[in-house]
């Protein structure tokens, strides 16, 4: 219009750009949780060479990144060179009920980092990311030694996550109708604690692999005595006995040859009564805003896992090959759409 000044395209901000920059917030809020800023303002506001001093940082340089993380709502900048943590920015303390400290150390850390970095490779080969890094998966990646303390940070970030899903999870099911629950990949038993919690009559039987289970005493602490921990490997057995078969964030770990192998190993482990309860997101056939973030997930475990996530159909799919009937699907269950989809073995 006449009179006002006028922005031409190439001068109006992108807010695709503002995406493609999203690496930066990423991180900047990953050396803030890697540093354990938060967890170091816990008690109250701090100078940058306090900070520096606690976190063995480099005062300076973490002026300018606390000035960062004041612009992303992180820290409040109350002085020139005085930070305090805002409500958000509680979450990255290690001790908060609803900490996200270690998912944000494992998917903006280095592992994680260079599979999506790689991503271009892995559509133009289909090989997935973190293999072609490790030639190996990533659970082989933590039965090694030498890489214990990303698989402890692995471990973490699952329970963070799954401590924000499980409450949805025990109001949408009857867990109190089964005597025993296996829950198998069940990691740190985050999930089967907050089950045994809610169920007082309830046993639980954690399986996991070696490297999956090593915090679990210490997270099935008060439920401990209602709980039998497995180690042991999927691929080749899984234990019988139980009620209902619970896989939380397990099948989408795979592709379809491995996770029909796991299915089988279920379906040979159970009674013909038994229920196999699978805990996933569903991929809508067609994507919307709302959908992002299983469509997200989709793309994690393409580049990190050679899993995927799947449409409804393509549950049917597996549990039919795997010798499954009488799917039903129950969700999305909040805060992050989770369904429970629920089947008995044939025959
Ligand atoms: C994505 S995590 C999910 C953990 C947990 N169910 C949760 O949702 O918090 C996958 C789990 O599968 C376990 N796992 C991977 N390969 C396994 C195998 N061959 N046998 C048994 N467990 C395995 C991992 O150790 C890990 O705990």
């Amino acid at each position: 219009m006449k009179g006002e000044p006028t922005v031409s395209k190439a001068q109006s901000r992108s807010p695709l750009l503002d995406l493609a920059f999203g690496y930066m917030p990423a991180q900047m809020i990953h050396a803030a949780a890697e540093l354990g800023i938060a967890d170091a303002l816990a008690g109250g506001p701090k100078t940058s060479a306090e900070l520096a001093g606690e976190t063995g940082a480099h005062a300076p340089s973490l002026h300018r990144l606390l000035r960062g993380l004041a612009g992303l709502g992180v820290v409040e900048q109350k002085e020139r060179d005085l930070f305090a943590l805002t409500a958000e920015g509680q979450r990255l303390r290690t001790d908060a009920s609803d900490s996200i400290r270690s998912l944000v150390r494992l998917f903006c850390g280095p592992d994680v980092w260079r599979s999506w970095g790689d991503m271009t490779e892995t559509l133009r080969t289909g090989e997935y990311a973190w293999e072609r890094a490790t030639g190996m998966t990533p659970f082989e990646f933590f039965e090694s030694p030498s890489n214990a303390e990303l698989s402890a940070t692995f471990n973490a970030a699952m329970s963070e996550h799954t401590r924000a899903v499980a409450p949805g999870i025990i109001e949408a099911h009857d867990f109190g109708r089964y005597g025993t629950v296996a829950d198998l990949g069940g990691g740190d038993g985050t999930l089967l604690a907050a089950l045994l919690h809610a169920h007082p009559d309830l046993r639980g039987l954690l399986f996991d692999q070696a490297p999956g289970l090593t915090a679990a005493s210490g997270t099935l602490a008060g439920v401990a005595d209602r709980v039998e921990i497995v180690a042991g490997d999927f691929f080749k057995d899984v234990p019988g006995g139980a009620d209902a078969y619970v896989l939380k964030s397990v099948i989408h770990d795979w592709d379809d040859e491995k996770a029909t192998a796991i299915l089988r190993n279920c379906r040979a482990a159970m009674r013909p009564d038994a229920r196999l309860l699978l805990l996933e997101q569903v991929m809508p056939e067609i994507v919307t805003p709302e959908t992002q973030g299983v469509v997200r997930n989709d793309l994690n475990m393409l580049v990190c896992t050679g899993g995927r996530e799947r449409t409804e159909a393509e549950f049917r799919r597996l549990l039919d090959a795997a010798g499954f009937a009488d799917a039903s699907l129950t969700g999305p269950i909040a805060p992050f759409g989770y369904h429970i989809i629920e089947a008995g073995p044939v025959g």
